[in-house]
């Protein structure tokens, strides 16, 4: 049956439909040895061999996305010259290489996206897009409503004013508060540094929320496979922060077809370094 190139390559878990677009207008793409650059080139993959960069479609490998419960005193990397645990050490199974993205401090805990989609990751990262992240935190002392003001206005740090964030109270005790707070930067230490110049230094610190990402009920040390609503919800949000970047003349629609988990099975021929 023929199909749409890009549905193809979307299809095989390569890239997203525009992304696919984007390859095939690169003359990244062949169909049985011939570069094709037209849009609504329609093909047979049943029949036709289709490369992309000079790789047949079938022995691409797969993009994984896995969300994991980083424990408290575990580096956020996945190596560590000190020899101290990473993150690394809990992907137990895991053969396929995915990298973090982003980090947590060594004592905070809490969700890392891990995948092998670097130009997603590149994307969530980049200060410019804003990926909002929640932290509910543990500080010292009560926190009044005052010091939320000021949060939510902006703080001084030492490289500058940080922009607004948004702060919740979860509960008081006597000596100390819980606070969710959800900023769009991704400064070093910034919650802690943030919290420190409003007076109450952090106690404990776990990332619950990132973009359309939720911790939930995930044990510290446990990961697990982000859902397709997920793993769709994350390339949507990547595509649409790149569309808006690019002006409304560049925007390509965004796709519209959900790709499956099968699409980014996991491949057990890659290791996890
Ligand atoms: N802000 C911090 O201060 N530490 C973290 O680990 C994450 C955000």
């Amino acid at each position: 049956m023929e199909v749409r190139l890009q549905k193809v390559i979307a299809g095989a878990g390569l890239a997203s439909r525009r992304k696919a677009e984007e390859l095939i207008a690169a003359g990244r793409v062949t169909v049985n040895g011939k570069v094709v650059t037209e849009l609504g080139t329609k093909v047979d993959p049943a029949r036709d061999h289709i490369k992309v960069d000079g790789k047949h479609l079938s022995s691409a490998q797969p993009y994984v996305y896995l969300l994991l419960n980083k424990p408290k005193n575990v580096m956020s990397t996945l190596n560590d010259p000190g020899g101290r645990p990473t993150v690394k050490d809990y992907l137990r199974g895991i053969s396929v290489r995915v990298f973090p993205v982003g980090r947590l401090d060594f004592d905070s805990e809490g969700l890392m996206l891990l995948t092998n989609h670097g130009d997603l990751a590149q994307t969530l990262l980049h200060p410019r897009y804003h990926v909002p992240k929640t932290y509910l935190i543990k500080v010292k002392q009560v926190v009044t409503d005052d010091h939320i003001r000021q949060l939510e206005q902006g703080v001084q740090l030492e490289d500058g004013m940080t922009s607004p964030a948004v702060v919740k109270k979860v509960k008081k005790a006597k000596l100390n508060s819980w606070l969710e707070i959800t900023i769009r930067e991704g400064r070093q230490h910034q919650v802690k540094r943030m919290m420190e110049a409003v007076g109450h230094p952090v106690l404990k610190l776990t990332r619950i929320k990132m973009g359309p990402l939720l911790l939930g009920d995930l044990a510290p040390g446990d990961f697990r496979y982000l859902t397709d609503r997920e793993a769709n919800a994350l390339r949507e949000l990547a595509e649409h922060k790149l569309a808006a970047e690019e002006g409304p003349e560049k925007k390509v629609a965004r796709p519209k077809k959900k790709i499956s988990r099968a699409g980014w099975a996991r491949s057990k021929k890659a290791k996890v370094v």
